[in-house]
């Protein structure tokens, strides 16, 4: 592991830069102030070092986990940042090598290991693109099965939580509202492949499959959407053949292939386990994040963040980001979907969805007031923009009644995802809360969290962080 020493450029390419220094502050540098009903923690993990042995990862997706957490507590704001101890981590540490393959990065083999490989795949468990609270437990996520329990205080790692039922699963699992349990989406390859919807109780080890479908060459699956009766599915002509991935010879990501002649196929299962309702064909596209979904005049629908293709992958390769090459604006569009058209389900289409851009401001990495508004109606969604500088450079909030668009942008400033905190005390408005954002201030070389009335978007407060934190990807508020 090599130490890179940040030094502020004036661009937001200094977001994609490694960090390798560990700290602990009990008070940051506070501008403004907080509301007394915010106290806890947000906690997120995000890539942080893609330098390893003279060697530089492919892919943003790639860098080695990085766990932050801000506290927040009568008024003053804490910081701490540890890497995450995977086992791909610690054998990198260790060789002073990649040593297992991540997203787009492999680790340099023969044709003999390669082969090899195939009887021991070495599955990294580098779990950086996101975390959630189930029960008690932290458990950090990425799309390979195996995720990372964590100490929500110390940062420090304590191992795989549960082996889920499939090889390839998201990071973006929901909560069940009736249980507190969490439902999320695994994809079980072999002979024969299918998609699969699991269950795990909040203080479960077991995940239950709830849903399954067979498919023949699975789409690529960063989230997907729940309606109060179904998963939803959007399947996107990016797919692969699974069984062609170990001897490749080429990253897993890299073995996905943009097939626009199959549309985007859409796929309703039940989540009572009942057959699934589809395909319902819509025009290709690609997205990762479904912003929400719910049912509403006998109709599914679906809001998800989309590309008109997958380059949007292509795009993130690191090499491109930190010359500074522009990514491609996301879309936010609105799927509607009849399911009365699919029942018997079967290879037939089943039925069209109608789909129309929801906001002319397009944003991605959607965060919406979840334990009010998910799997139902809702108005407000808050996400981050691709502006003039080509990267994710400003906070939008989308009214999807109104279709109004307000947002937040400081010239030199790039925000990350922006977590809604739910204001206590059964607030009367559905965005009465604030947006927790970090944000690097690439004129001065380090982030800070930043902390807006998410109604209208004016700032309450900003805390330095000690150093940039690398552009990471998602995150959660922990109630204190
Ligand atoms: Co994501």
């Amino acid at each position: 592991m090599e130490t890179i020493a940040p030094k502020a450029t004036g661009s937001y390419t200094d977001g994609l830069r490694s960090l390798d220094s560990e700290v602990r502050v009990d008070s940051l540098a506070l501008e403004g102030a907080l509301p007394e009903w915010l106290q806890g923690s947000l906690l997120r993990t995000g890539p942080a070092l893609w330098e390893v042995g003279g060697r530089t990862m492919n892919h943003w997706f790639d860098g080695f986990a990085m766990l932050h957490r801000f506290g927040i507590a009568d008024g003053g704001v804490s910081y701490a940042n540890r890497f995450l101890e995977s086992t791909a981590y610690r054998a990198a540490a260790e060789k002073d090598e990649i040593a297992y393959s991540e997203f787009a990065t492999d680790p340099c083999r023969s044709l003999f290991q390669r082969v090899f490989s195939v009887f021991d795949p070495k599955i990294s468990d580098n779990a950086n693109v996101n975390l959630v609270k189930l029960g008690e437990r932290f458990i950090a996520m990425t799309e390979t099965p195996l995720p990372v329990q964590f100490d929500a205080e110390t940062l420090e790692t304590a191992g795989v939580a549960y082996e889920v039922p499939g090889l390839l699963t998201t990071a973006h699992p929901h909560t069940e509202r009736a249980t507190g349990g969490m439902l999320n989406y695994a994809a079980k390859v072999g002979p024969r492949n299918s998609y699969r919807f699991f269950h795990l109780g909040p203080n479960a080890d077991e995940p239950q499959v709830v849903a399954r479908m067979p498919v023949k060459h699975p789409s690529y699956q960063h989230s997907f959407g729940l309606t109060e009766r179904y998963f939803v599915l959007a399947e996107y002509p990016y797919v692969v053949n699974p069984i062609s991935i170990p001897l490749s010879g080429r990253p897993y990501i890299e073995n996905y292939r943009w097939k626009p002649e199959l549309g985007t196929r859409f796929w309703l299962l039940p989540r009572d386990g009942g057959e699934p309702l589809g395909p319902f064909e819509s025009d290709p596209c690609f997205g990762f994040h479904h912003v929400n979904a719910y049912e509403e005049g006998g109709e599914v629908v679906a809001d998800i963040c989309v590309f008109e293709d997958a380059q949007i992958v292509e795009d993130l390769y690191l090499e491109r980001l930190r010359a500074g090459s522009p990514v491609h604006r996301p879309d936010v569009r609105r799927f509607r979907i009849d399911p009365g058209q699919g029942i018997g389900g079967g290879t037939d289409s089943a039925g069209s969805v109608t789909w129309e851009r929801l906001v002319d401001d397009g944003f991605d990495l959607p965060r919406i007031n979840y334990g009010r508004c998910n799997e139902r109606p809702y108005r407000y969604t808050w996400g981050v923009g691709v502006g003039d500088s080509g990267w994710f450079d400003g906070i939008v909030k989308a009214d999807v009644v109104e279709r109004t668009t307000t947002s937040w942008a400081e010239d030199g400033c790039f925000p990350g995802e922006p977590v809604f905190v739910a204001a206590p005390n059964d607030p009367a408005a559905e965005d009465d809360g604030v947006l927790l954002s970090v944000v690097l201030d690439s004129a001065k070389g380090n982030s800070f969290l930043l902390v807006l009335d998410a109604a209208d978007l004016t700032e309450l407060a900003r805390a330095a962080a000690p150093h940039h934190i690398p552009f990471g990807f998602h995150g959660q508020f922990a109630p204190a």
